[in-house]
């Protein structure tokens, strides 16, 4: 699938780098270890980085070269909030703050009830400000939606600048969710994959992200 077919096809950023591609592909196999998965996670998440900051605002400084002064850009990291839907979103932000340093950092703590699969919130720490940032919301996996729901309708009280969500995968159904609800939200991801399964899992996937990360099974 590619994001021609979806209904808001200009907010989703399907990231189709062959470095990308390549270790994430490496990520799905079953056997690979939690070493393995973790170290892959982090070099995507820094490579998504990349595309997720693309617009960042930009402001001028004045700079001493060897030669000259002169005017250049440079980003303002602060006004930068990344945050990471609990537990499987940390797994994200250690690559996302080696590009990004002076980046700030929220925490959203939701379970998915096992029986409804709905999200349920149990954490939640901001950095102060929240109107003059920008938000990045983070979670490997866009799969029912429901959580991604949950976390930026609780950012949007807020009232941040902006709110982008990235996932390393996805699938039609949680993009059609997510911006039923949200439909100024941008997502980012490194794959569309082919459908949800009946258990909210994403097929062909690559299992349970937190657990893959944490080692936790
Ligand atoms: N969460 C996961 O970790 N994996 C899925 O496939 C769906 C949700």
């Amino acid at each position: 699938m590619t994001s021609q077919n979806l209904t808001n096809p200009s907010k989703v950023h399907l990231i189709d780098h062959p470095l990308v591609q390549h270790k994430l592909t490496l990520m799905r196999r079953k056997d690979a270890s939690t070493n393995t998965f973790r170290t892959l996670l982090n070099e995507l998440s820094m490579l998504m980085a990349y595309e997720v900051t693309r617009d960042m605002p930009m402001q001028d400084v004045e700079v001493e070269t060897p030669l000259e002064t002169a005017t250049f850009k440079v980003i303002d990291g602060k006004k930068l909030v990344f945050v990471s839907i609990l537990r499987a979103g940390n797994g994200i932000l250690e690559g996302m703050l080696s590009v990004v340093p002076g980046a700030r950092v929220g925490h959203v703590g939701l379970y998915r009830d096992p029986k409804t699969l709905m999200a349920v919130e149990y954490y939640f720490k901001m950095p102060h400000d929240m109107q003059e940032r920008e938000v990045v919301v983070v979670d490997p996996m866009l799969a029912t939606g429901n959580s991604a729901i949950a976390a930026v309708e609780r950012l949007k009280q807020l009232n941040p600048k902006s709110i982008k969500f990235v996932c390393l995968l996805t699938c039609p159904e949680g993009i059609a969710a997510l911006h039923k609800a949200h439909p100024d939200v941008h997502i980012y991801t490194a794959s569309i994959d082919r459908e949800l399964n009946s258990h909210g899992y994403i097929l062909p996937g690559l299992g349970d992200a937190g657990d893959r990360i944490f080692g936790t099974k």
